[in-house]
Parts: C-alpha cells; structure tokens; sequence
C-alpha cells in the first residue's frame, strides 16, 4: 500500500465543525491526519462565519499559509465550513493559493474533490443536498479513542434570527435518521467512547425519530455501555414537554443545558425575530428546573444589538440575575451580510464594549458561584486524562465542570464518584470517594 499523505485540518467555531473535521479526515481515503501542518500534503481549513472576527480569521490565516506553499507548490490548500459556504467563491478568486472549496453540506464529495485537485485543477462546491451527507461516508472506524465524542445529529435553522447567518451557510433544518444515529453511536461505544454530545444548530428541533429529541435520547439510553448524553444547542421553543420530562427521569441525561436567550427586553428579543419573550424563558426555566432542581445552565448573549437601549440591556441584566447561569459566552453584536439586522443602524462600538464588560462581570460571578456551590458535593466525573501535577487525573463532572483529583490513571475512560474540595473559576478539585 502507499504510504498515506498527510492532511491537516484546522477548526475554527462550534462543536458541530468539529465533528465534521473527523468525519472529513475519515472521508478521504489515503489520508492520514496530521498535527503538524509544516508536513501536510493538505492543508483544510473549516471555518466559521458567525462573527466577523471569525470570518477575518481564514484570510489571515490564508496568509500565513502562503510560505508553506511556495516551499512544497504540490501543497493542497482547502477552505471548508460555513466561510466556504459564504464566501466560496470570492475566495477563489481573490487567493490563488487556494485549491479547493467545500460548503458544509457537501463533504461526502470530497474524494472527487480531491481527485480534481491531485490532477492540478480547482474544485469547488457549495450545493445544499437535500440528502443526509453523512449518509455516503463510511461507517466510523472502530480504533481506539477518548471517552467523550460528538455526533451530530441535526443540521441547520429554520427559525432565522435577524442577526444570524445559520439559515444561511447550514441551510434548512435537516434531522438524520435515528437508526443511524443509533448505529454511530454504538460504533463510538465499541471504540471506548462513555459519553455522547448530540450535536445540532437547533438540536431540540430535531424530528428523526418519532418521539423527537427526547425519543432519540431514550433510545440512545438502551446502548449498553454509553453512560452519559447531551445535546446542544437549543431554542427555547423547541423545548417541548418530552424533552423536559427526559431532564427529569432519564438517567443517562446530564444535568446540564445549554439554552440561549440572547437578551433580556421584549423589544430587542422581537427584533432579533425569537418569537418567545423574556418571560417566557424564564417560565421555562422554571419548568427545567421543576424537573431537574440542580440543572448547570449555560447561555448565549449578543450585547448592542441595533436599537438596544440601556434600558433594554439592564433588562438582560435582569433576566441574568433571575436565571443564575453556571456559565454563559457573550458577544458584541457583529453585523453579518445579507442577514436582516445588518441593514440596521449599529450601536456605538464603545458602548457595546462597556456593555459586554458589565454583563461578562456579572456571568463570571455567576460562574464563580456555581463552582463554589459544588464544594463538599459528591459528582460523577468521567475521567479522561493525566492532570497537570503527577498522579492527577482530569475529566468532566455531570454539570460539565473541569474536576481534576488524584486518581490512578487506568480511570481513564470511567465514571468515578468524586468529593469536591476546592473551587477555582474554572475548574473543581476532588478527591475519590
Ligand atoms: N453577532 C454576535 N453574536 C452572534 N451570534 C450569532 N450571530 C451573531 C452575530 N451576528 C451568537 C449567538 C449565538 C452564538 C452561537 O453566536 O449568541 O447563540
Ligand atoms: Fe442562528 Fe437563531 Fe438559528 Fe440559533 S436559532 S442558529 S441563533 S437563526
């Protein structure tokens, strides 16, 4: 056999690039993945396009790619993601380093795009099948890896926030089917993986099996040998009755959910297009936690949204203080071509800076809290790795907290039960019970 050339894939974005870099490296055949992109015989960047700063990202990185290429010209150089899907084929154009194009939807036809390339022509395609592309690759290999894995399930958005280009680069919402699902699944079980996050840009809304998400989660509870399940991310609206109920009885569930609001005023939320209220979040939290009283919330929060007051924010302010989040990321509103509020008058950029400040103060309190309120609790931690002090391990509690404890290392890959001791912002100190 050949010896296999060596691709390097870097990911930028959400969980969901992640999973499709693996299953990208897996697509091309005669591959084998690299760390080190100075020995890459190609080189694909999967991008994301959610935030300005994050599209910049690629054309800088291009440029900096460039040297790699003028020293081995038979170097292949790839964009993928949600920046191809967007911008496809102005980066073409504008970079000639560039080989090859492929929009998110379109990686199980990268061996013919590899093909092309090999033969010293452009590819490039940003077609939305109406098919799972999943559906063409091949089973996942079953050698050995980590004990956490993602596994999408669901791609794309029908609900078009005014400020988002989801609907835009992932298309409509599309569910795989769940045998599939089920299979991939128990592949990963059988390849040492103990935990499963269910990956979907509106995972909730997820319609391929008869029950929904919450359907596909108790299925997914009958795999012997899969310990712990999560889903993100989610819409408040798709938060139905089953899925809430699952939170409640379904063990294998975590306690842990990642539910955007966005922001806290009725005016800025109906002018992002939500479609719920912030009353109506928080009702549903309310409800969440009926049913799983210690549920860790996580969120998202854009601050300077077009037209957002300090009023409006001192409302979000509010909706914090009243929900109490275990953690949360928040943005400066960016304005992204072609969705409905870039045509919309932009707040002052100090303004939304201050206003980030203030809000992240108030959501790294919370944190803070959250951590320190495990101390002298009992957690399952998943342990996944050597810490960095000799004889630790580190893993992932069931609230999705960072716990390291000292721990013989052939816990890797278990579910231990661990005493917390310590809090720091950012991880917990244990010890065995
Ligand atoms: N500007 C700032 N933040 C954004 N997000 C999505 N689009 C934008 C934008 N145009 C944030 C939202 C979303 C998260 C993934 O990214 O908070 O939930
Ligand atoms: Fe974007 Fe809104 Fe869809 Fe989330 S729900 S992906 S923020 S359009």
């Amino acid at each position: 056999m050949a010896t296999p050339r060596k691709l390097y894939i870097k990911t930028y974005g959400c969980q969901m690039n992640v999973y499709d870099s693996e299953r990208m490296a897996e697509a091309m055949n005669g591959y084998e993945r690299t760390e080190d992109p100075a020995e890459a015989d190609m080189i694909l960047l999967n991008t994301c396009h959610i935030r300005e700063k994050a599209a910049e990202k690629v054309y800088s990185e291009l440029g900096r790619l460039k040297p790699l290429k003028t020293a081995k010209p038979d170097l292949k150089i790839g964009v993928a993601g949600c920046v191809a899907q967007a911008e496809g084929e102005e980066i073409m154009a504008r970079q000639p380093l560039v080989d090859l194009v492929v929009g998110p939807q379109s990686y199980h036809r990268l061996p013919q795009l590899e093909a092309k390339v090999a033969k010293g022509e452009k590819a490039l395609d940003t077609d939305f099948p109406l098919k799972d592309k999943f559906e063409d690759l091949k089973r996942r290999p079953k050698a050995k890896r980590g004990p956490t894995a993602f596994l999408t399930v669901q791609e794309g958005c029908d609900k078009f926030c005014s400020f988002c280009v989801v609907p835009y680069t992932r298309g409509a919402e599309v569910s795989r089917p769940a045998d599939r699902i089920l299979q991939e699944a128990r592949d990963l079980v059988e390849a040492g993986v103990r935990e499963i996050t269910l990956l979907g840009q509106n995972v909730n809304a997820y319609h391929g099996h008869d029950g929904g998400l919450a359907g596909l989660i108790r299925a997914l509870s009958e795999v012997d040998g899969l310990d712990r399940i999560r889903f993100t991310t989610s819409h408040p609206n798709d938060m139905d009755d089953a899925l809430i109920a699952a939170h409640g009885d379904c063990e294998k569930l975590m306690p842990y959910l990642h539910l955007p609001v966005q922001a806290g005023s009725d005016r800025v939320l109906k002018a992002m297009n939500r479609k719920h209220t912030a009353e109506s979040y928080v009702r549903l939290i309310e409800r969440l936690r009926a049913a799983r009283p210690d549920l860790a919330l996580s969120g998202d929060f854009i601050v300077g949204f077009p037209g957002e007051t300090e009023e409006d924010f001192e409302a979000t302010l509010r909706l914090v203080e009243e929900v109490r989040y275990a953690s949360a990321f928040s943005f400066k509103y960016s304005p992204r071509p072609g969705t409905p509020a870039a045509e919309r008058a932009d707040v002052d950029e100090d303004v939304k800076s201050e206003r980030l400040q203030r809000l992240q103060a108030l959501l790294s309190a919370q944190q803070s809290a959250a951590q320190e309120a495990m101390v002298g609790k009992e957690v399952g931690v998943l342990f996944e790795k050597p810490g960095r002090m000799p004889g630790q391990m580190v893993g992932k509690s069931d609230h999705l907290m960072a716990v390291h404890a000292e721990a013989p290392q052939h816990l890797a890959g278990q579910i231990a039960r661990v005493r917390i001791t310590g809090a720091a912002p950012h991880s917990l100190a244990g010890e065995l019970v």
